[in-house]
């Protein structure tokens, strides 16, 4: 049995969230290194989740942007080297559905074809679909795939992450107030299946998921 939490970093993480993210394994597929005040920022915005095990070692992050109205933009994530493919980017991807189904939002994530041979694999066992592809768009000519998870489209109920992790989530005001306002949106549009599927999955997300 697994003994790790996944839940918002606190401020005295970070140096070792950036340990992780510069680790010479993940670097490279960070864009190089990751300096130290952009995960303060990150962390004092509410906007990243640490997974930890039960001694306090932190074992994986992972970053999101919710600066856009209706999606939840999926940033940096690295797992430390000891403890890869043990699901805790899995995992730390699951905080950040639960926490989109709470706002009602969609997630996206970009990754660069031929630059990285996991995140093509890993994506798709999370839901997500491959959408826009910009061709050349990244350096050495890169084309850059986003990939876009949508509750709508797929109801993840999250089976692929192995159910021994726990999680610390909290609801708060905000996540209301989003939510809300995105069954404004789909009323006006006249979308009310859509807004039943999305309140359906929010009240399952509550139950299981927040404390
Ligand atoms: C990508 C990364 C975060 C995955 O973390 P992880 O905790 O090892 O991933 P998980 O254990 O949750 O794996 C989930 C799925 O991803 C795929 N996957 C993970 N590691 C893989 C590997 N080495 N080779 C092929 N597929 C892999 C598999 O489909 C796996 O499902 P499975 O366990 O049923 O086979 C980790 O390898 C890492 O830190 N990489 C460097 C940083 C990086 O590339 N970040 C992404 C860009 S921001």
């Amino acid at each position: 049995m697994r003994d790790v939490t996944i839940r918002l970093a606190k401020p005295d993480e970070c140096e070792e969230i950036q340990k992780i993210f510069n680790a010479p394994e993940n670097g490279q597929y960070l864009g190089g290194f990751t300096q130290l005040e952009p995960i303060k920022s990150k962390q004092s915005a509410g906007s990243l989740a640490v997974a930890v095990e039960f001694d306090g070692t932190i074992v994986g992050a992972n970053e999101v942007s919710t600066k856009h109205d209706h999606r939840l933009q999926m940033q940096l994530v690295a797992v430390h080297p000891d403890y890869k493919q043990s699901k805790i980017a899995t995992a730390l991807y699951t905080y950040w559905a639960i926490k989109a189904a709470l706002n009602g939002r969609y997630m996206r994530t970009d990754t660069i074809i031929g630059d990285n041979p996991i995140m093509p694999q890993l994506l798709p066992t999370l839901g997500f679909k491959p959408g826009i592809v910009e061709r050349g768009k990244v350096r050495r000519h890169h084309s850059l795939t986003q990939w876009v998870h949508s509750f709508l489209e797929d109801d993840p109920r999250f089976d692929r992450c192995p159910n021994d992790f726990k999680f610390e989530i909290e609801k708060t005001e905000k996540d209301d107030k989003n939510f809300a306002d995105v069954c404004v949106l789909l009323h006006k549009q006249g979308r009310m299946d859509d807004t039943l599927k999305l309140a359906e999955l929010r009240e399952w997300v509550v139950e299981e998921f927040v404390g």
